[in-house]
């Protein structure tokens, strides 16, 4: 039996210069998509995946992270005394289990490579285990890590989710070059991150979902910095390319949004709430009002 992959860990380090002003005194993961930050799409998703332990690598700043993950017994006892049991059952789906969070400081930021290995003394020698960038939100049914979870359990070996990019885009992506396919999964030879488009070995790029072996984390501890000058999760991965589990990409299910850009933000934003009743007549009013008032304009 393969051991089941119960953890993951949420490198959100990172200080989100693309969003300021706003991430001056907000972390880039509380910024919502409608009403929901982005880290609570990432934690439905590692629990429709079966993660039980939650870890957290933070740095200076984000301690409004770990407040929202706290309970809330003032809020809750001011909706229970109103009466408001559809917000109070709301809040409540965010409750995470005692115990079940673990927050680690990355104390310099070396790299998406550097963070992970931080949370190294929370993983046992014999676990595999899941990353997930909040930056990634992915609509998927199933979630995007369930799909890669079942699809670990017949594998074994480290996998990523892989998804066609644009040429013009990859040099913003880990690049997979592969070797051959059987349906969704991709069997890798090699893995390149952010490479220069002449220099790239296919278009097909690391989405921010990973099963990782626990090997990958040993490996990180001595990974070299690689681009960008920083210690890359992408080079320690390749790493164990032709080693016996193998390394493979999961061409997911789903709509992806960058929502590390403010164009794919945005996006996000328009898609989840157009997929919400109360929401989307009035939205999308809205949006042919001024796709007209942008063509009279023309
Ligand atoms: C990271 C990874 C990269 C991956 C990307 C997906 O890059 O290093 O391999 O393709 O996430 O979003 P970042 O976006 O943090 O620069």
């Amino acid at each position: 039996m393969r051991k089941k992959v119960t953890k993951a860990i949420f490198p959100v380090a990172g200080l989100g210069t693309r969003f300021l002003p706003a991430t001056k005194s907000v972390p880039k993961e509380i910024m919502t998509l409608v009403d929901r930050p982005l880290i609570q799409y990432a934690i439905d998703e590692a629990r429709a995946a079966g993660i039980e332990e939650f870890i957290f690598v933070t740095s200076r700043g984000k301690s409004a992270l770990e407040d929202y993950f706290d309970n809330a017994p003032q809020l809750e006892a001011e909706l229970r005394k109103k009466g408001k049991d559809d917000l109070l059952a709301l809040l409540k789906s965010t409750d995470m289990a005692s115990g079940a969070i673990a927050y680690i400081r990355q104390d310099k930021p070396l790299g998406l490579g550097h963070a992970v290995w931080c949370a190294r003394r929370l993983i046992a020698s014999d676990e595999p285990f899941a990353v997930i960038l909040p930056d990634d939100v992915i609509d998927g049914e199933p979630p995007c890590l369930k799909q890669m979870v079942d699809a670990y359990e017949a594998t074994g070996g480290s996998m990523v989710a892989a998804m066609e990019v644009p040429r013009d885009r990859i040099k913003s992506y880990g690049v997979l070059d592969c070797a051959s396919e059987d349906g969704a999964l991709v069997t890798v030879r090699g893995m390149v991150e952010k490479p220069a488009p002449e220099e790239a070995p296919s278009n097909l790029a690391v989405i921010g979902r990973y099963i990782l072996t626990p090997d990958v984390m040993t490996r990180l501890g001595n990974m070299k910095s690689g681009s960008g000058g920083e210690v890359q999760l992408t080079d320690a991965i390749a790493e164990e390319i032709g080693g016996p589990a193998g390394v493979y990409g999961y061409r997911f299910r789903g709509q992806r949004f960058d929502c590390g850009s403010k164009s794919g933000f945005l996006q996000a934003t328009v898609a989840f709430a157009l997929s919400r009743p109360e929401l989307r007549d009035d939205l999308l009013d809205y949006m042919r009002e001024q796709v007209a008032l942008d063509r009279a304009a023309q």
